[in-house]
């Protein structure tokens, strides 16, 4: 896709890539523009200790392949210190001074200021969220990494509107994208599986998202399951096409 011109860059997920060598990681890329993305950091558990390591390697492979943007989740990895198959969304009234702090050192540590993408919320709690992220990021100089598909699931599972997000996005240029699909379970809820393609509300939302936000510096389609060519090329043009509609 980025050889045919339908993508422009990469957003890569980088703790996969940390036993790479950054100079083999750029022959590999061949000059496409790139984006950081941290999956696995867990910076809200571990200490500075442990981070170092993988700070100090992102930073090194920032320095190769200079990305735009470094972001990271704000989730949680363990409850009550047990790992859990499920990656929970924080617990917003009680959290705001050691999220706060967390993320002052984990920017130290990248030197940069890092983008944090927004949860896919499932409970009532979810409805928190805005308002957390708006403080913590003027407290912290973070951005937001807005996931345009996570909001939607978060509209569908706890009724948090869309226009929730209206004062943040005015100051956000980079998106995500992706497909949901309904929990194998009832009660069933819309998770980001990111494994089929984008739905119908999902791209009225984002020509929404578009027409609000003429600063709009990438959006990266996401696909973490059925990784297959077709389905993902029909999302990323089926994105161009409602950026072509606001452009
Ligand atoms: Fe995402």
């Amino acid at each position: 896709m980025l050889r045919d011109g339908q993508a422009d860059f990469v957003e890569i997920l980088i703790d996969n890539f940390l036993h790479v060598e950054p100079e083999d990681m750029a022959t590999a890329l061949d000059g496409a523009p790139v984006a950081f993305h941290i999956m696995h950091s867990r910076f809200l558990e571990r200490t500075e200790a442990q981070l170092a390591f993988m700070a100090s390697r992102i930073r090194t492979m920032a320095r190769e392949l200079r990305p735009f943007y470094i972001s990271d989740h704000l989730l949680r990895f363990t409850v009550d210190g047990r790992e859990v198959p499920f990656l929970p969304e924080l617990d917003y009234g009680r959290t705001y001074d050691l999220v706060c702090q967390r993320v002052t050192s984990w920017q130290e540590q990248l030197g940069t200021p890092v983008l944090f993408e927004n949860y896919p919320s499932i409970f009532d709690s979810g409805l928190e969220q805005p308002a957390f992220l708006e403080r913590l990021f003027r407290e912290t100089g973070a951005g937001l990494l807005f996931d345009v598909s996570n909001a939607v699931c978060a509209h569908r599972n706890c009724q948090l509107p869309l226009a929730a997000w209206d004062t943040l996005l005015e100051r956000s240029t980079h998106f995500h994208v992706g497909g949901y699909e309904p929990s194998s379970e009832a009660p069933f809820v819309s998770l980001d599986l990111h494994g089929s393609p984008l739905a119908d509300d999902t791209l009225d939302y984002l020509g929404r998202v578009f027409s609000r936000t003429s600063t709009a510096a990438t959006i990266s389609v996401e696909r973490d399951n059925h990784v297959e060519l077709e389905p993902w090329r029909a999302d990323i043009l089926a994105v161009r096409a409602r950026w072509e509609q606001h452009a």
